[in-house]
């Protein structure tokens, strides 16, 4: 049931590449996630350390943290993401990335990572169990203490707050659906004709309720400017209890 929704990144993806654009997600020089995730490795000193990036499409973190100095480990559910993040993090003999359903799919033993990050992947998660999985297995591998990164997910002050059983039942509470072609740009003005995926929002309450349950404390929320990738967003600090 899942599976044919969450590969619809997969075709996105290849339609992307095929039309000659390199990149789709966030580029490695986007100033805000380097600056971010530059404060979040110094304030948290994790460099030499094990850091996990679920749903790392393209592999952009993965080079801002190679080049702090991390161990950096991406998942991704889509192959043709992992085979471009492996590409762009060739020269980086700490780096590795690897397909992976982080919903149905463990990255490793119980408390093999030093940190975690995810960005705008959990808001792609619609329905509540898939959430719970994913939040459950990321808590399983991450250290004692650990900190989680959630960037740039999707935030809504007015967001649904009711439980969400499948993606049918989302697509009958917003509309949404993910075949419908779209003008899209991509962070290098490139433009191209693809369906848009949908993402979850959630407000403060509703994040924070979630991240909670599934054993974390959220140390800091901060509201994200718009950016090309995202209207309202939010950053989320969050940290293994
Ligand atoms: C909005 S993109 C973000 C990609 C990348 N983190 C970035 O910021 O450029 C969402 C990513 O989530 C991945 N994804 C969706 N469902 C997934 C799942 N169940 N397990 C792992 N990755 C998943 C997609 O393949 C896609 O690469």
């Amino acid at each position: 049931m899942n599976q044919p929704y969450y590969m619809a990144y997969e075709d996105r993806y290849r339609r992307v590449f095929e039309a000659g654009i390199e990149l789709w997600g966030h580029s490695p020089d986007d100033e805000i996630l380097v600056r971010t995730l530059t404060e979040w490795v110094e304030k948290n000193d994790l460099a030499g350390k094990t850091v996990a990036e679920f749903a790392c499409g393209e592999g952009a973190a993965g080079v801002i943290l190679s080049k702090l100095g991390v161990r950096y480990r991406g998942f991704d559910i889509a192959p043709s993401a992992v085979k471009k993040a492996g590409e762009r993090l060739r020269d980086f003999p700490y780096a590795r990335v690897e397909q992976l359903d982080m919903v149905k799919e463990t990255a490793g033993l119980p408390e093999t990572f030093d940190a975690a990050l995810d960005c705008m992947g959990f808001h792609m998660l619609l329905t509540d169990t898939d959430r719970d999985a994913y939040l459950k297995n990321v808590h399983d591998v991450l250290k004692p203490g650990a900190p989680m990164l959630f960037f740039r997910e999707s935030y809504r002050e007015n967001a649904y707050t009711g439980v969400v059983e499948s993606f049918e039942h989302w697509k009958e509470i917003t509309g949404d659906d993910y075949t419908t072609p779209q003008l899209r740009t991509n962070p290098d003005g490139k433009e191209i004709r693809i369906p848009c995926v949908p993402a979850r929002a959630r407000n403060r309450e509703g994040y924070t309720t979630e991240l909670e349950r599934a054993g974390f404390a959220v140390e800091n929320f901060t509201g994200m400017d718009q950016s090309s990738a995202i209207q309202y967003s939010v950053s989320i600090y969050a940290r293994k209890r």
